[in-house]
């Protein structure tokens, strides 16, 4: 299954990708990535590893609209069957999500729908949370409301601060995303309403 990686920065997420697609029987093969930020680490990691790249920045666009048409077309051109929002830090419009109906997933470092949005990891620091973890989720309008497909729970220690928190929340979160591509590659994601099945 041909899946498009979409990254803002350094692409940890991805090389957790990267590393599981180089065995044909995971099914699923990174074929693009592309990235809003010229300097995303995660480019650098795509040409490492010989996948092709692209950029789609805002402002070389007049709006918001011609930018997720851009994005869209973009992602389309590498003949994407599953996108994956890993560390993008953008929300995707209506042209981008109708050109791939439930088949854009996000991963979120929280346990979703407590904490959505930028900043998830410090405001579950800054809320107490003994337990928080991350969310593989299906992308729909909102942000990080869609449909989830999968969840893990990473505890909150003592001395954490956000760095420390968001390090052990990014092992799970690795895991969790590659366990679940591959599944999804190798078989289907079927969405009805809040309810996912991948089989
Ligand atoms: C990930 O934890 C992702 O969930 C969040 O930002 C982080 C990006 O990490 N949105 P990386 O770019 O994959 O290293």
């Amino acid at each position: 299954r041909r899946v498009v990686v979409l990254v803002s920065g350094a692409g940890s997420n991805l090389a957790a990708l990267l590393a599981a697609h180089t065995d044909r029987r995971y099914g699923a093969r990174v074929v693009g990535v592309v990235s809003d930020n010229p300097a995303a680490g995660g480019l650098d990691m795509a040409r490492a590893a010989g996948v092709p790249t692209a950029v789609v920045a805002p402002r070389d666009f007049p709006d918001r609209a011609a930018w997720d048409r851009a994005l869209a077309q973009t992602v389309e051109v590498f003949g994407a069957e599953l996108v994956v929002s890993a560390g993008f830090m953008r929300i995707l419009g209506a042209a981008f999500l109708d050109a791939f109906p439930s088949r854009v997933v996000n991963t979120h470092p929280a346990l979703l729908p407590s904490f959505p949005g930028a900043h998830g990891v410090r405001d579950a620091l800054a809320y107490g949370v003994a337990v928080t973890g991350c969310t593989l989720h299906v992308v729909d309008a909102g942000v990080d409301t869609g449909p989830i497909i999968a969840q893990a729970a990473v505890p909150v220690e003592p001395d954490d601060d956000e760095a420390t928190l968001h390090e052990r929340i990014k092992v799970a979160e690795r895991a969790l995303l590659v366990d679940w591509v591959g599944r999804i590659a190798r078989g289907t994601l079927e969405v009805d309403g809040r309810r996912v099945t991948v089989r």
